[in-house]
This record gives C-alpha cells, structure tokens and sequence, in this order.
C-alpha cells in the first residue's frame, strides 16, 4: 500500500441476509449462565475469534444456552442463532451439528464468511463434550 492509499474494502462490503442482521443487532441468549452443566471455549481456526458457550441439560436434553463471543458481525449472528436452534436438541444431535447447517439456516453467508459460523458449532459440540465427562453415566 502506498502512503495516503484507502485501506482494503476486502469484506467490508458483504452481503449479509436480513437473518444475520437480526440476529447481529438483536443477539438472543447472549451473556452469562451462573453453575453450566457443559461449557466450552473455542477459538476460530482461521482468525483467531473466540466464542464461550454454556448449556444447561435436562433429561439428556439442552434445556437453555448462554454464550458470550469475540468476533465479527457473522460470528455474533451465528452464536445467536445457534443458541435458540439447539434449545430443545437432544445431546447426540447437537454432536452432529456443522458450520454448514448453521450458515444455512441463518439464510446464508458470503463465500469469504462461512468459516466464521465454525465458531458457533465447533463450542456448542464441545460443551456437550465437557458435559458428558462431567457426566460420563450419561
Ligand atoms: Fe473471525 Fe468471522 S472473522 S469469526
């Protein structure tokens, strides 16, 4: 770049779906759960964002999820959405849970985004995951 250049317009101008939107500028179960019964934290491969999720289980069940991310407007939509998907979600299905459901459900993300839904899936399946060693009867 030479000196007085703009700086890259690289990703600045996606196109994101209302959905994603939403969920960015309306975030639901975001923040703390006080005594998780699973929690992860998980770091995106590709830049480094971070995302906590906590899972309440009932019954071998998600029963409530919080989550608290670092990252960009995809990375906050996705962890919103996924947190309200998964509610309800027995524990085996959730473990098959992929970035690509998510990014489809959320209507979509531009080709340079998709790995940014990896977060979402990627901590949701290891809460299970602490869940279940902290449960291993289960
Ligand atoms: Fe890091 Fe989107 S750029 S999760």
């Amino acid at each position: 770049m030479t000196p007085g250049s703009p700086p890259s317009q690289n990703g600045l101008v996606a196109a994101y779906s209302s959905l994603v939107m939403e969920h960015f500028e309306h975030p639901r179960n975001a923040g703390e759960m006080p005594d998780p019964d699973g929690e992860a934290t998980t770091a995106n491969p590709v830049c480094g964002d971070r995302m906590r999720v906590m899972i309440r289980v009932d019954n071998g069940v998600v029963a409530d999820v919080r989550w608290q991310t670092r990252g960009c407007p995809p990375a906050i939509a996705t962890s919103s959405l996924a947190s309200e998907m998964v509610r309800g979600w027995p524990l085996d299905r959730v473990e098959s849970l992929t970035r690509e459901v998510i990014a489809e459900a959320i209507g979509g993300l531009p080709k340079d985004k998709v790995h940014c839904s990896v977060l979402a899936a990627d901590a949701l399946r290891a809460a299970v995951a602490d869940y279940r060693a902290r449960h291993p009867a289960v």
